[in-house]
């Protein structure tokens, strides 16, 4: 197959701030999911693994030498990796002077970040932090890593959200998390700070990783060992819009504040990262599955990046937009979209529960199936960026694509397949801008903790030691062997 690589493809290696940066040095104590696990219910109920993040690789010290595999080792010119907004903001930014604008709905449409705003948030930052990042960052850089930044991968500060209130009594807890319309306005001020402060560091980024799980695992699930654990179809729909609007000013603030192109790509090139997930009707022939099987993939698929892109709001998921439903002013806040791609989810017709609503169930992983019980399709990779790229028109990436593979039996195999398919896809005419394997090392899986390791690397994490899966290899031989690119 003769593929047809830009020059400047991005090869690399997604990562996430909590999931790998303690370990070593200072611990942040400082975020919801930091005592979300370590709450003593959710360990007793098994809600968590009960390891802790403390006890983690440790790239926050180890960094340079992890960076050095990245470049060295696998031969990547990209890294993908997040900012914790708690390392940054530990304190409040409440009282940081904004401008709000809202909708005639009461919707937030736009905030005011002004340079007096940036100076106070300065003075609040936790400079050790901010310069810690910039060092990781600024060693990106002489390597000659394009960094993909995400501003929010799933920790929020205490001060923001207080996960155990919120999971004992939503009612009476005042610190809601995103369900709280104000924490729109922090995240404003907090896109505002970080693009200003790294943005000659930095040209691509994402606001959010993957929206539609902390709505969905936080807010629509109890068990799915993500804070709050709430099982509440409003309050997802809220979390869901909040995430949406969150989006939209973050986009904004980032244009705004990073005035300084370091690459191609610069200076402020913004998207989201968005999990499309391949979903088949269990029975093809069954009509109660393939119902079930189209609204979860626009539950899950599209109705998140209908209102980023379009301004489609369909708050009562009737899979319409009605007038009322449309915010044009929202609309096409979003440059190229992140597609985090890892299985197959077959889904039978079930009893509705929900008015409105179809019942639907999801099948268990039975063959192909990882260390986390997920369905390896790699055909399911090309299917999601032709449809991401067709449906709305913006370039797309691979942000997220790996498989938690403890014996290091399939990680291999994995790679070559869904990097096959990505080659397919770019065939079949999909702008695909990068390819990001999750992960660099093994780290913090969540409420599963340690045990499901989808490093490139292993972590030993009792001397921090990181050692070659063989996939390692593969991944490079790929990268190298770009001109008679063939799998
Ligand atoms: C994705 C998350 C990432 C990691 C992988 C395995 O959903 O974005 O942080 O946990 O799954």
């Amino acid at each position: 197959m003769d593929l047809k690589l830009p020059e400047d493809f991005l090869w690399g290696t997604a990562t996430s701030a909590f999931q790998i940066e303690m370990g070593m040095g200072e611990v942040d104590v400082n975020s919801d999911w930091y005592v979300w696990v370590h709450d003593e219910d959710n360990i007793r109920n098994g809600i968590v693994s009960g390891d802790l993040p403390e006890n983690g690789p440790g790239f926050w010290e180890l960094y340079p030498s992890d960076l050095r595999l990245a470049k060295e080792e696998l031969r990547n010119n990209a890294f993908r990796m997040s900012i914790d907004w708690s390392r940054i903001f530990p304190e409040p930014t409440w009282d940081v002077p904004v401008r709000v604008h809202y909708d005639s709905d009461g919707n937030i449409r736009e905030v005011d970040v002004t340079e007096e705003s940036i100076r106070l948030l300065d003075e609040r930052a936790y400079k050790p932090s901010v310069r810690r990042y910039r060092e990781i960052l600024s060693e990106c850089r002489n390597l000659g890593l394009t960094v993909l930044l995400t501003l929010y991968h799933w920790p929020l500060p205490l001060w923001i959200h207080d996960p155990i209130a919120c999971r004992d009594d939503i009612s009476h807890s005042n610190r809601r998390g995103w369900l709280d319309q104000r924490t729109i306005i922090e995240f404003a001020k907090y896109s505002a700070f970080i693009a200003k402060t790294f943005g000659d560091l930095v040209d691509i980024y994402a606001t959010m990783n993957e929206p539609m799980v902390v709505s969905g695992a936080g807010y629509f699930s109890e068990k799915s060992g993500f804070p709050p654990g709430i099982n509440d179809l409003n309050l997802f729909v809220k979390v869901t819009k909040n995430l949406a609007l969150a989006h939209g000013i973050a986009y904004e603030q980032i244009k705004r504040w990073d005035e300084n192109s370091c690459s191609k790509w610069g200076p402020a090139y913004v998207g989201i990262v968005h999990n499309p997930q391949y979903f088949e009707a269990y029975n093809a022939d069954s009509r109660e599955d393939v119902i079930a099987a189209e609204f979860l993939a626009y539950l899950q698929n599209e109705w998140f990046l209908n209102m980023i892109v379009r301004g489609d709001f369909d708050m009562n998921l009737d899979m319409r937009v009605d007038p009322s439903e449309q915010r044009p002013s929202l609309a096409g806040r979003c440059d190229f979209i992140g597609v985090n791609y890892y299985m197959r989810i077959r889904v039978k017709g079930a009893e509705s529960r929900i008015p409105g609503i179809p019942g639907y169930e999801t099948i268990p992983c039975r063959e192909n199936c990882t260390d986390m019980g997920w369905e390896i399709y790699p055909e399911g990779i090309r299917y999601e960026l032709n449809w991401a790229y067709r449906l709305y028109r913006r370039p797309v990436m691979v942000t997220e694509n790996g498989i938690a593979d403890a014996k290091d039996e399939k990680r291999s195999e994995f790679l070559r397949a869904h990097i096959s398919e990505v080659e397919k896809a770019i065939n079949d005419g999909v702008p695909v801008e990068g390819y990001f394997y999750w992960s660099l090392i093994d780290n913090f899986e969540w409420a599963k903790g340690f045990k499901m390791r989808f490093g490139l690397f292993r972590v030993d994490y009792e001397t921090k030691r990181r050692i070659p899966t063989k996939a390692v290899k593969v991944y490079r031989q790929i990268i190298e062997g770009l001109k008679s690119f063939s799998l």
